[in-house]
């Protein structure tokens, strides 16, 4: 199963969520590989120097372009339970290599703040999903509000941030888990060479567990119905 991050926006968190699901999903015991496609953009921000560092022996591949790339996910398909990709950011400048991930994936998770900038640009997200959607039917989309400010209105009432998201792309799912803003947890994290849910107890600790948990047992659910619609359609 391939789960890929991605916006058409940068800076809204998709490497550090890529990272620690990556992280997450082999503490849970299950064969997992990291594709990063944004390696040399961001430095040490990278899902590479992430993963890389806190985790070692979780293989990461970063395909140069979108040539490689379709060689390169049906293969790491058959070897691994999941794979965790990082798409480049932006939609529009990286676009052969995004519908490529796209058309290979299973999940695509696209992380928001809840910011006007990060969910006003979710209409082009759909679009491209659904354009993608044309020769990958079953993708699956779902949006994270991450980075939920407890000291603000918004951030204790989220409502107004989900029904803004519904608004502007009433066909991508949300998930039910959100993000508290947690800058100590992911600062500490960064100097230790760790991922937050490898830290100790904190806000982003608690929240990342249970959002994992959840998109884990939703991917199953789903997946689970695709299989018998494949069935079904193949029967019929
Ligand atoms: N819940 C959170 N609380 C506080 N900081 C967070 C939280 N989630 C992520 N961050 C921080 O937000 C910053 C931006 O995240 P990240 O680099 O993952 O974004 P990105 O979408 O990959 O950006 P780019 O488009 O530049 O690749 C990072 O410093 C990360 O540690
Ligand atoms: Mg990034």
């Amino acid at each position: 199963m391939n789960i890929t991050f991605a916006h058409s926006k940068g800076g809204v968190t998709k490497s550090a969520l890529a990272s620690n699901l990556c992280v997450w999903l082999h503490r849970k015991g299950h064969e997992v590989a990291a594709i990063d496609l944004d390696a040399g953009a961001y430095g040490n921000k990278s899902l590479t120097t992430s993963v890389g560092q806190a985790v070692p022996e979780i293989p990461i591949y970063q395909p140069a372009d979108s040539k490689e790339l379709r060689v390169l996910l049906p293969k790491l398909a058959e070897q691994f339970q999941f794979t965790v990709a990082d798409a480049p950011g932006g939609f529009q400048s990286t676009a052969q290599t995004n519908i490529e991930l796209l058309k290979h994936s299973d999940f695509v998770l696209i992380p928001v703040k809840p910011e006007f900038d990060a969910i006003e640009p979710l209409s082009v997200v759909q679009q491209i999903i659904e354009e993608a959607r044309l020769e990958n039917p079953l993708l699956e989309a779902r949006v994270i509000i991450n980075c939920l400010d407890g000291r603000t209105k918004t951030g204790r009432d989220p409502q107004s941030i989900v029904e803004l998201i519904h608004a502007i792309c009433p066909k991508l799912q949300l998930m039910n888990q959100k993000v508290r803003i947690d800058s100590s947890a992911f600062q500490t994290a960064r100097i230790n060479g760790s991922v937050v849910v490898e830290g100790g107890r904190s806000h982003a600790h608690e929240d990342l567990n249970a959002l994992f948990a959840e998109l884990l047992t939703d991917m199953v659910v789903t997946i689970g119905g695709h299989s018998q619609r494949l069935e079904q359609a193949g029967n019929s």
